[in-house]
């Protein structure tokens, strides 16, 4: 079996993280979203992995992942270019799978359980395909199944209006070559893409008989800010502590903190975990940093009050004032404005971001 990972896509809801990047490498818990499916599909057992990359960041995500035996993979590149849709992404691997089975798993979901259960599901049966469901508050704004009594699939549905259950199709899929065939017959839905779900739906016409599997454990789709705050603090709930930096005598620290290598935790300043502080970041004296933050590499934070935030890095925070569910992108000042006449706030925002003052 084979794996291909979704990493195209414009990531405009993540707006502005992604004017400058792809939304697959936004970090949550200090690792890229992406990082996540990898290291499922490693323990699922699936090593050759194809990476369908857009237009969008394609250099940096290859610089990251390399050839893929940093992670334990053999990763192949392939070019989707513009996104055209998922059926249209997975279509782009054709050649890459050839006769295999593969998974094909959305590069911005994380799945807290993994695939191994969803995969060995597929192998006890005779399927074409095999999704993954999750029950969900609205699922207007997903691709939704309806299944009968004995669990068996009947339809599927892309972000329906009326909705037939409350079961979403996750972001992880499995396949025989035969969704290829369907890939082709299917034509752009109402938004103008290929729709997965629409290449499925074909399967069941044919009479072809799916795999559904509930997942238990969380599931997020991290497509908007207020998703990788969520996805991070479901993270850093069932992270190690691990402190391979260093706290200083005179720090206070409360509950689980994954320090990396060369980050410090100086005198005077305090704790509450869970909290992940990445490479070469200082978290200095008379700082909070309140549960549920991840502070990104080559960081320095002086005098702040943090809580539920994700610093992605390289950036100098001394403000005073707290933060709070904030997504802070890379290469960020945030200062106090005091003695400045005249008073107010001063800010330097990129196009496309939303601030709470
Ligand atoms: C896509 C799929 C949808 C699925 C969702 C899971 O939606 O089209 O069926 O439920 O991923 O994350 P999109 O993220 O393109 O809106």
């Amino acid at each position: 079996m084979k794996g291909i990972l979704l990493s195209g896509g414009s990531g405009t809801r993540l707006r502005p993280i992604t004017h400058t990047g792809p939304k697959q490498l936004v970090p949550v818990a200090n690792k890229p979203v992406l990082q996540y499916a990898l290291e499922d599909f490693r323990e699922a057992g699936i090593t050759e992995i194809g990476i369908i990359l857009g237009n969008k960041g394609r250099e940096e995500i290859q610089e990251y992942l390399g050839d893929g035996s940093a992670f334990g993979l053999d990763i192949t590149y392939i070019v989707q270019g513009n996104p055209l849709g998922l059926a249209h992404a997975a279509g782009c691997a054709k050649d890459f799978v050839g006769d295999d089975d593969f998974v094909m798993y959305l590069g911005d979901n994380i799945l807290h359980q993994g695939i191994e259960e969803l995969v060995d599901s597929y192998k006890e049966g005779d399927y074409s395909a095999g999704i993954a469901l999750q029950e969900v508050a609205d699922p207007r704004q997903f691709g939704v199944a309806a299944v009968d009594d004995t669990g068996t699939v009947t339809r599927l549905v892309e972000k329906p209006d009326d909705p037939p259950s409350n079961l979403a199709l996750i972001g992880v899929y499995v396949f025989s070559p035969v969704i290829f065939d369907a890939i082709e017959q299917i034509k752009p839905s109402w938004r103008g893409e290929l729709e997965i779900t629409d290449a499925i739906q074909l399967l069941l016409d044919e009479e072809r008989t799916i795999d559904s599997h509930v997942v238990e454990g969380w599931w997020k789709d991290t497509g908007k800010p207020e998703d990788i705050l969520e996805a991070n603090r479901l993270v850093l709930e069932g992270i190690d502590g691990s402190a391979e930096g260093k706290i200083e005598a005179g720090a206070e620290v409360e509950g689980t903190v994954h320090l990396d290598s060369d980050a410090v935790i100086e005198d005077g300043a305090v704790i509450r975990g869970p909290v992940a502080v990445a490479e070469g970041t200082v978290i200095g004296d008379s700082t909070y940093l309140g549960p549920y933050s991840s502070i990104g590499p080559n960081t320095e934070i002086r005098n702040a009050h943090i809580e539920s935030s994700v610093i992605i890095g390289d950036s100098e925070i001394s403000t005073t004032g707290k933060i709070i569910d904030s997504l802070i992108g890379r290469n960020t000042t945030i200062a106090n404005s005091e003695g400045l006449l005249p008073e107010g706030r001063r800010l330097v925002v990129g196009e496309n971001s939303d601030l709470n003052l």
